[in-house]
C-alpha cells in the first residue's frame, strides 16, 4: 500500500509512513478482501437507496495527503469530522500518541457503533467516537490542536474555527465550485486571518444530515442514463433543459494546450472553476456511449463539463506527439453541443488557452475573510458561502 501511494505521486513523511504501517487497515473493513483493503482506492461501506456513496474508507493516497497537511504531533488533541470506519482516527491516534487524544464524529448511529467496535478490535484506546452533526464540531473536547474533515464541505462552519486552539490547524476538503475540490490546510496568521498554508486536489463524499449539507445530484443527459452530469447546490438547472443536449449541433474547439504523462490537470480545473460562472462539473460516461461515438471524454469514462442554458461544453483530447521516452502528449480540446452555435465551446476553449499561456502551475492562496472584492483581472475570486466567504488569490 505504501508503494502504491508513492507510485501515485504522493509523499509520506517518515512518521506518517510509520503510522500507516502500524495500523492494520483490513481490521476496519472486515467485509472486504485483503486485496481490496490495501488497494489504493476507496472501500465503500454504506450506500443510499439511490446508490450514492454515504460512507467509505478513504483512498490511502488521500489519507496520506491529509496526514501531510495535518502534521499531527505527539500529545495533540485532534477532532476528525467523518469517523466512517474509524481507520483514519486510529492512524491519527497513533500519531498523537498515548498522551494525545482523538475525537471522531459521525452523523449515523450505525456508523458510529461500527467504528467503535473496530477501534476496540484493533486495540486503539485514545479515540472517542461520538454521534452528531460534525458541522457543529464537538464542543466538549475543544480546544483542538488539529481539526480534519474527511468529508467534503462547501463552506467552513463557524464551529470548526471557534473550536481550534490559537495555533491550531484546520484541514478541510473544500468544494471550490462545481465538482472541483481541494483539501485546504488553514492556519491563523498574525492578524488573526485564516489563510491557507497548503492545498491539494481531492474529492470526498459531501456533508449530509446537518447544518452545512452540500447536496449533489446526477442528471441524465441521455434517455438510457449512459451519460450523466453531476450538479451541485449552486446549480439551478432544470434537468429537462439538458436532456438530449448531446443531439444538438456539435462544435470542436482545439486549444493548442498540451499535457504529458503523469501531468495533472488540477490547476486547469481550479482556474476554470474560478473563472467560469457555470463552473466545471463531473461528466460520467458509459464506455458504450464512447464506443458509439456519442461522446469523447478526456478519460475513459469521465471528464469535466460546463453546463449552460440548454447547452453543454466538455473537455476532450487528441494526440499531439510523444515525449523522448515515448509517452503520449495530448492536446486539450473542448466539444460543445448547442443550438446557438460554437460560442459556448469557444469561450471555454479560450479560458483553457489563457491558462496555458499564463503560469500553468501557479501560486494560489485561499483566505477565509468577511471582506474582499472579486477582481478576476487581479486574480482575486471571492466565493460566497453561507458561513464565511472564501477568497482564492492567484499570484
Ligand atoms: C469518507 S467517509 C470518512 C472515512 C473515515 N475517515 C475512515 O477512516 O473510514 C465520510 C464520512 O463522513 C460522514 N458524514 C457525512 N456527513 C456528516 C456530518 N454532517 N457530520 C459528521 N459526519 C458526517 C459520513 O457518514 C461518512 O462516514
Amino acid at each position: 500500500m505504501i508503494t502504491k501511494i508513492t507510485d501515485a505521486g504522493y509523499t509520506l513523511s517518515p512518521r506518517a509512513e510509520q503510522a500507516l504501517r502500524a495500523v492494520d487497515r483490513h481490521l476496519f473493513v472486515p467485509d472486504a478482501t485483503l486485496e481490496q483493503a490495501y488497494e489504493n482506492s476507496i472501500v465503500v461501506t454504506k450506500w443510499s437507496d439511490d446508490e450514492q456513496v454515504l460512507s467509505c474508507l478513504s483512498q490511502p493516497s488521500i489519507v496520506a495527503l491529509q496526514l501531510g497537511q495535518l502534521d499531527v504531533q505527539l500529545g495533540h488533541r485532534v477532532l476528525e469530522i467523518g469517523a466512517g470506519t474509524g481507520y483514519n482516527a486510529a492512524v491519527l491516534a497513533y500519531l498523537a500518541g498515548p498522551h494525545g487524544h482523538v475525537t471522531a464524529i459521525d452523523v449515523d448511529a450505525d456508523i458510529v457503533e461500527q467504528a467503535r467496535e473496530r477501534l476496540a478490535a484493533a486495540g486503539v484506546g485514545n479515540v472517542e467516537v461520538v454521534l452528531g452533526d460534525g458541522a457543529l464540531g464537538y464542543g466538549p473536547g475543544a480546544p483542538y490542536d488539529r481539526i480534519v474533515a474527511t468529508v467534503g464541505a462547501w463552506g467552513i462552519p463557524e464551529a470548526w474555527l471557534a473550536q481550534l486552539a490559537p495555533t491550531g490547524r484546520l484541514v478541510v476538503p473544500t468544494r471550490i465550485r462545481g465538482s472541483v475540490s481541494r483539501s485546504i490546510a488553514f492556519e491563523r496568521d498574525e492578524d488573526g486571518l485564516w489563510r491557507s498554508v497548503d492545498h491539494k486536489m481531492c474529492s470526498f463524499v459531501p456533508l449530509r444530515s446537518g447544518i452545512a449539507d452540500d447536496p449533489r445530484r446526477r442528471i441524465p443527459l441521455t434517455a438510457d442514463n449512459a451519460v450523466t452530469l453531476q450538479l451541485h447546490q449552486e446549480h439551478a438547472i432544470n434537468p429537462a433543459e439538458l436532456m438530449g443536449v448531446l443531439t444538438l449541433p456539435r462544435f470542436e474547439a482545439w486549444t493548442g494546450v498540451t499535457f504529458g504523462p503523469m501531468q495533472s490537470l488540477e490547476w486547469l480545473y481550479l482556474r476554470l472553476a474560478c473563472v467560469l460562472d457555470a463552473s466545471l462539473c463531473s461528466l460520467f460516461v458509459d464506455p458504450a456511449a464512447v464506443e458509439a461515438g456519442l461522446v469523447k471524454p478526456m478519460f475513459r469514462a469521465y471528464t469535466m463539463a460546463v453546463p449552460g442554458e440548454g447547452e453543454l461544453a466538455y473537455l476532450t483530447w487528441r494526440r499531439a506527439g510523444h515525449t523522448e521516452n515515448g509517452g503520449k502528449i495530448m492536446e486539450i480540446g473542448v466539444i460543445g453541443h448547442s443550438a446557438a452555435g460554437s460560442a459556448f465551446a469557444d469561450h471555454v476553449a479560450g479560458e483553457v488557452r489563457t491558462w496555458g499561456e499564463q503560469q500553468r502551475i501557479p501560486t494560489v492562496q485561499f483566505e477565509i475573510s468577511p471582506t474582499g472584492t472579486h477582481d478576476p483581472q487581479a486574480g482575486k475570486f471571492v466565493l460566497d458561502r453561507p458561513h464565511h466567504r472564501l477568497t482564492a488569490i492567484w499570484q
